[in-house]
């Protein structure tokens, strides 16, 4: 066989293996989200209910709150470890409830799943938030629980509450609690208007209290959250992102009055850490459980695009736009060779999700709008932030250069050795005896694959060359956590209902 009929030959294989990949990518967004929802269970505390899917979970924490005479019971651990963090775990409700906004309309029969992954949460925050004045900032001792590998089911290091107060503030967890309730109450509005209610009034209440003791949780409850998550950009944020949640959902004036009051007051480089030190960064440009610099901007933008109060918020979300887009001179994420969007610091995904989210939100914000966006030379369309929030999508999905999917249970290739206590260790139905603290390092440190499948966990994800070994003992790039899993609810439903986007 002569070259020429060879290399054809290789070149016809490679088009219907693209046309196939192709296919399966498009056709697969359905079942991405729902495994991206069933996550969720698998990090549940508290009493399971009778319709738990994740199975191979059981019960735990259920005298959690009582040192301090609260039922604290129930919500999500954040990652790969047992610790409530209320603060990352307040910011991932937000943007489920963000998720069911904007594009439940998009989610079939799964919208009800997503509203239950929403209420679990706002449960818990409602008994966060119980006693007036008081706001829970985490629970679980975090010293103690990073020292063990431990089942939740299992768990006996101190469940120590850590609360904060008019005394001792904490105005980031309280203000990211208000925004969380608030979006919440709305994602459930047409379904449940009683609990949507409960959750607006809570939301008020909790804002105040965040807005009048001020302070930040790492002074009253430092080491309850710190160094794990402390609040490096300072907690203006927070405060400002809760008034705008809580305009969007009461359209009352103080809200409103609030944000523009304070808008200008958010520094414009804020701290972020970074491999253990503090970096200083531009404030438009970020967007996480830590800080809402972009994310303030894009939610304002929802309403004041086109009108006279359009600034700061419409010019600074279009800087955040162009900061992403690879052709844009004014890019300042970086992009892996096979196309990962890369920000300094660990957990990288949480950024390709986090930010894709504001992408495609703020796509359908332009389109209502007939808006484009310039970046110095060049100018993007709509359908230009929507592809590469979808490029985003599809290489965590498995287009990349391993050809992995870095959501777990996803695909034919996944990663096996998730850093994640209850999906490595055996479960507790098969594996009732106690394994202790220190009894659960050799399950931490073996080869094999988890033994539970953790179902839609995304993790980490690769290195800045592509590059994923799959060691549960790399916890930056093998840990999943609720805040990777959150915003792209909302990508996947929107992908699931629009798999091919119009050319540019
Ligand atoms: C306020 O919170 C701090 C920190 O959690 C705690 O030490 C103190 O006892 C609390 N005060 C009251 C009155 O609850």
């Amino acid at each position: 066989m002569g070259s020429g009929k060879c290399m054809s030959l290789l070149t016809l294989l490679s088009i219907v293996w693209m046309v196939m990949l192709g296919k399966v990518a498009s056709q697969d967004y359905g079942d991405a989200l729902s495994k991206c929802i069933l996550f969720f269970e698998g990090q549940r505390s508290g009493k399971l209910p009778s319709n738990q899917r994740m199975n191979w979970r059981k019960d735990s924490a259920l005298r959690d709150g009582s040192d301090v005479g609260m039922d604290l019971s129930g919500g999500y651990y954040d990652a790969g470890d047992n610790v409530k963090f209320n603060f990352p775990m307040a910011f991932s409700t937000t943007m489920l409830a963000w998720s069911v906004i904007e594009f439940g309309q998009y989610m079939g029969s799964e919208q009800q799943n997503a509203l239950n992954s929403i209420r679990w949460a706002a449960d818990y925050l409602l008994k966060s938030t119980a006693v007036a004045g008081k706001v829970t900032a985490a629970v679980g001792n975090p010293n103690a629980d990073h020292n063990c590998w431990e089942r939740p089911e299992d768990m006996d290091t101190p469940r120590t509450s850590y609360v904060v107060n008019q005394t001792h503030p904490g105005s980031e967890v309280s203000a990211e609690t208000a925004a969380a309730l608030a979006a919440s109450s709305l994602a459930f509005k047409s379904s449940d208007q009683a609990y949507s209610k409960v959750l607006i009034d809570r939301a008020k209440e909790v804002f105040d209290f965040a807005d009048k003791f001020r302070g930040n949780y790492k002074d009253s409850v430092g080491e309850g959250v710190c160094p794990f998550y402390c609040d490096f950009s300072g907690y203006l944020d927070e405060l400002v992102w809760g008034a705008a949640w809580l305009f969007k959902v009461t359209n009352e004036q103080k809200y409103w009055d609030f944000v523009q009051n304070n808008i200008a007051h958010i520094p414009k480089q804020v701290n972020r850490i970074v491999d253990g030190n503090l970096q200083a960064v531009n404030n438009f440009a970020e967007f996480g459980w830590d800080n809402k610099g972009a994310g303030i901007n894009v939610l304002v933008s929802g309403w004041v695009m086109n009108s006279k109060t359009a600034d700061p918020y419409v010019p600074q979300a279009n800087k955040f736009m162009c900061s992403m887009f690879p052709e844009s001179p004014e890019k300042t994420v970086s992009y892996s060779p096979g196309g990962l969007m890369f920000k300094p610091g660990g957990s990288n995904m949480q950024h390709a999700t986090a930010f894709s989210f504001l992408l495609l939100v703020y796509a359908q914000y332009l389109k209502k709008h007939s808006g484009r966006i310039s970046c110095g030379s060049f100018e993007a369309t709509p359908s230009r932030l929507e592809q590469v929030a979808k490029g985003q999508a599809d290489y965590i999905l498995g287009k990349n250069p391993l050809g992995m999917s870095y959501m777990v249970g996803f695909s034919q290739k996944f990663p096996q050795r998730i850093h994640h206590r209850a999906s490595s260790l055996p479960s507790v139905g098969g594996h009732p005896g106690h394994i202790k603290c220190k009894d659960g390092t050799p399950y931490f440190q073996s080869k094999n694959p988890n033994p539970n499948m953790l179902t839609g966990a995304i993790v980490g994800g690769p290195d800045k060359k592509d590059q994923f070994p799959d060691d549960r003992t790399n916890a930056p790039e093998s840990e999943p956590t609720t805040y990777i899993n959150a915003p792209f609810v909302g990508i996947l439903a929107y992908f699931k209902a629009f798999p091919k986007l119009p050319a540019v």
